[in-house]
């Protein structure tokens, strides 16, 4: 009898290794050829045995999962911090106190001074560039505003975005028949890590603006594609 027990737990902890298969409750259990011989003999013992087996292939088979369950956490939450690293957004306009921008003779970076939102630290207040901080598609938007002093007088409300020192975009406003005005422009870019946005003012335009920020340069993170 004792030296049954023996062979039998013998049996069941080299049967450990076994692919466990989950028939369902009410199925017939697969005849396992390394414990049928012994239980033809003492099926008594062998009962515990073989549910002792039972319990150490179910307990492997949760520890499979779980594991499988761990790996799938970590993988969301390292996905989870790259888009939570990644957030990009900046919205600054020009200046908070009464006063009107021109170039003389260069073409002039404006250094927005007002900051609305720099997420990331992208924008740099005293360069006037947004540094793109990871590649990906990018909304941008821009406004200008310039006032001609006096009805009749040349009003030139102009500006060039440029992305790397290239122009992309340029807003125009020629009139003799007004005293003030406005333009926008709204766009989305594919960018790369590294690349600078930045507005020019051009010689002979101009920007007016006071705490109402008529002037304002935005951009934001869509998604990255790195
Ligand atoms: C299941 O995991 C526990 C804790 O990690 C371990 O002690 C045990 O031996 C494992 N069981 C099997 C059958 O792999
Ligand atoms: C902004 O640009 C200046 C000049 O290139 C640089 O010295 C400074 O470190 C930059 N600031 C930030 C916050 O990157």
């Amino acid at each position: 009898m004792r030296g049954l027990v023996f062979l039998c737990l013998i049996g069941c902890s080299l049967a450990n290794d076994a692919v466990y298969s989950w028939n369902g409750p009410g199925e017939p259990s697969q005849p396992d050829p390394g414990t049928d011989n012994v239980c033809l003999s003492d099926s008594d013992t062998c009962g515990c045995c073989l549910m002792q087996k039972q319990m150490m292939r179910m307990e492997s088979f949760f520890n499979m999962s779980l594991n499988e369950m761990r790996k799938g956490l970590e993988k969301a939450e390292t996905a989870l911090n790259y888009v939570r690293s990644s957030r990009s957004a900046f919205s600054v306009a020009l200046t908070d106190t009464r006063r009107c921008l021109t170039s003389s003779r260069d073409d002039t970076v404006v250094k927005y001074q007002s900051i609305f939102l720099n997420l990331g630290d992208g924008y740099n207040v005293s360069t006037g560039a947004f540094t793109v901080p990871r590649s990906g598609v990018y909304a941008l938007a821009l406004t200008v505003y310039s006032d001609a002093g006096a009805p009749g007088a040349l009003l030139a409300a102009c500006v060039r975005l440029r992305k790397n020192g290239r122009v992309i975009a340029a807003l125009s406003e020629y009139n003799t028949q007004d005293q003030e005005d406005s333009a926008t422009t709204i766009l989305a870019m594919q960018m790369q890590a590294g690349d600078k946005m930045d507005v020019i003012l051009p010689p002979g335009c101009y920007l007016c603006d006071d705490s109402s920020h008529f002037n304002t340069f935005s951009g934001f993170l869509l998604y990255a594609t790195d």
